[in-house]
């Protein structure tokens, strides 16, 4: 005989059961039920674990608990297809010991990844995937073709284990690749994560290619063994590339093959990116950007020494670089800029005699800060910011400060200076050129003449060429001569 209490519960049991069968299939949509990959008695019992524990939790407020704890369990079949859109690649057939090739097994978990629920979209024409996870189950995996994703997805995870390229793997891919096309709308993929992952490319192509995607995440992921490049970016905007280690070679600094050391730990082929706490240890060129609006944070390049002929970050985007580096550590290896107009670089430190090249192009340099920056060097008279003008002098140079920064066994330079001198007759002269960055430059003089004794002598600032600065007196006198000179003011100023 039942209490009016149970059947007060039985009642609130079937209620439940129906809203969350309602709400499954809602959510699900019409076509796009997934069939279990592993259809058990388990996951069934599972399911009914999860379904019992929601319902408890929403009984407990209407202290229904005790009398539920009796009630007999619903009639619930379909809900057996309900599951957390988690794809366990090992599920799939994939061999986690990585002997075997595991390529089909985690492309059909991305295939039933990409074509499984979602919910509306993201940007036009990007499914909304709900947080689907490509779960590596913290394998080693084997794969001799690359891991590219349908277009058109969102919201989806691939994270937690080991890719590794096999012998047969081609050369010019990456191992993971978001590169296929999307027609139905402007961009490839927005919101695809790709995190804790190790990626061996065993010395045959790139490891992450990102192309013409929207907020994309990289985090924690170690890229190593690459040949061409470790992250490729192209077009798209806001992918995010964070606490990464990329290293060509698995070296800890000073390694014996390190004048061979080639490709690219990150290329940044497209705007709006961010590269922050990211660790470059091997490879011919550290971070090169062709894009607008980059930044460049908390990042450690010692991926090859500039004596060997490596560079840390390459900006090759002459005319509009618009790109901030800060707070890093290039160490043994520089920075080059070309024609660079709008870079800011500050805050960073730069070990081993390592140096920043303004390089000429079409002689533009506009927008220029280089500042409060620290210059370390083993005093071989390495002048901490150079120019290159092989191609032609910088002839268009506007609003360049470079000034704050301090130097330890390195050539200062700046594009504002201060000296003074001391004589005693008609004509003080300044020498700039060991300071200033841009020869015969300057824009801005100030100057000051201190004489003691009786005479007051008239003095005029008579001529400034090469980068000299000459002060003259009608009579005799001695006097000390203070000049401030800047290369940075703006025509307009
Ligand atoms: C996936 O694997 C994890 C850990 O191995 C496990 O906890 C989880 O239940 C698995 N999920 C599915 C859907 O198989
Ligand atoms: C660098 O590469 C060259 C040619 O590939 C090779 O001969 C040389 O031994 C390598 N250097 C080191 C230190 O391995
Ligand atoms: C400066 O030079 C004049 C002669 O040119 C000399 O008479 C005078 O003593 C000098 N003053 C000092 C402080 O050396
Ligand atoms: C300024 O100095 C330079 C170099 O000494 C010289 O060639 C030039 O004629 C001088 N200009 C004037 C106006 O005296």
């Amino acid at each position: 005989m039942e209490t009016p209490r149970r059947s007060l519960a039985l009642f609130v049991t079937m209620i439940l059961s129906c809203l969350i069968l309602s709400t499954i299939n809602l959510v699900h949509g019409k076509n796009s039920f997934r069939p279990p990959r592993i259809s058990t008695q388990n996951n069934y019992l599972d399911e009914m674990r999860k379904i019992q524990g929601f319902k408890a939790s929403l009984l407990e407020r209407d202290s229904l608990i005790s009398s539920l704890s009796t009630a007999p369990a619903p009639e619930t079949g379909p809900l057996v297809m309900y599951r957390p859109n988690i794809y366990n690649v090992t599920s799939y057939g994939a061999d986690p010991s990585g002997k075997t090739d595991s390529t089909d097994a985690i492309l059909k978990a991305l295939s039933d990844a990409v074509e499984g629920p979602s919910n509306g979209f993201l940007m036009n024409g990007i499914m909304n995937l709900g947080g689907a996870q490509i779960n590596l189950e913290g394998g080693n995996y084997l794969i001799s073709r690359p891991l590219q994703l349908l277009a058109g997805r969102g919201n989806l995870m691939i994270h937690g284990g080991s890719l590794k390229a096999s012998n047969t793997f081609p050369g010019d891919r990456y191992l993971i690749e978001l590169s296929d096309t999307n027609k139905n709308g402007p961009y490839n993929y927005e919101f695809v994560t790709l995190r804790d992952l190790l990626l061996d490319s065993s010395f045959r192509g790139g490891g992450i290619q990102v192309v013409n995607s929207l907020r994309i995440s990289i985090d924690n992921c170690y890229i190593t063994h690459f040949t061409t490049k470790g992250i490729s970016v192209q077009g798209g905007h806001e992918t995010y590339i964070r606490n990464c280690f990329l290293g060509q070679k698995i070296t800890a600094g000073g390694d014996p093959d390190e004048r061979n050391f080639s490709g690219t730990g990150i290329s940044l082929m497209g705007n709006d990116n961010a590269v922050t706490d990211v660790v470059i240890f091997s490879a011919a060129i550290g971070i090169i950007i062709s894009g607008q609006a980059n930044t460049i944070s908390g990042v450690h390049c010692y991926n090859k020494a500039t004596g060997f002929g490596g560079t840390g970050i390459y900006l090759k985007l002459p005319g509009l670089t618009q790109t901030r580096i800060v707070n890093s550590y290039l160490d043994y290896t520089g920075i080059v800029a070309e024609d660079p107009v709008q870079l800011d670089i500050a805050n960073c430190f730069f070990l081993g005699d390592a140096f920043i090249v303004l390089k000429s192009i079409n002689g533009l340099v506009n927008g220029v800060n280089i500042v409060d920056n620290m210059f370390s060097g083993t005093n071989k008279g390495i002048d901490i910011v150079q120019l290159d003008q092989k191609n032609g002098p910088f002839t268009k140079i506007d609003q360049v400060f470079i000034d704050r920064n301090n130097v330890d066994g390195m050539n200062l330079k700046a594009s504002v200076a201060r000296r003074s001198v001391q004589g005693n007759g008609t004509s003080w002269n300044v020498d700039f050129n060991p300071i200033l960055l841009f020869p015969d430059f300057v824009k801005h003089v100030q100057y000051t003449l201190s004489s003691s004794g009786s005479t007051f002598p008239k003095h005029a600032l008579r001529n400034v060429s090469n980068n000299n600065v000459l002060i003259e007196s009608d009579i005799p006198v001695q006097a000390s001569v203070f000049v401030m000179v800047d290369q940075g003011k703006t025509h307009t100023s």
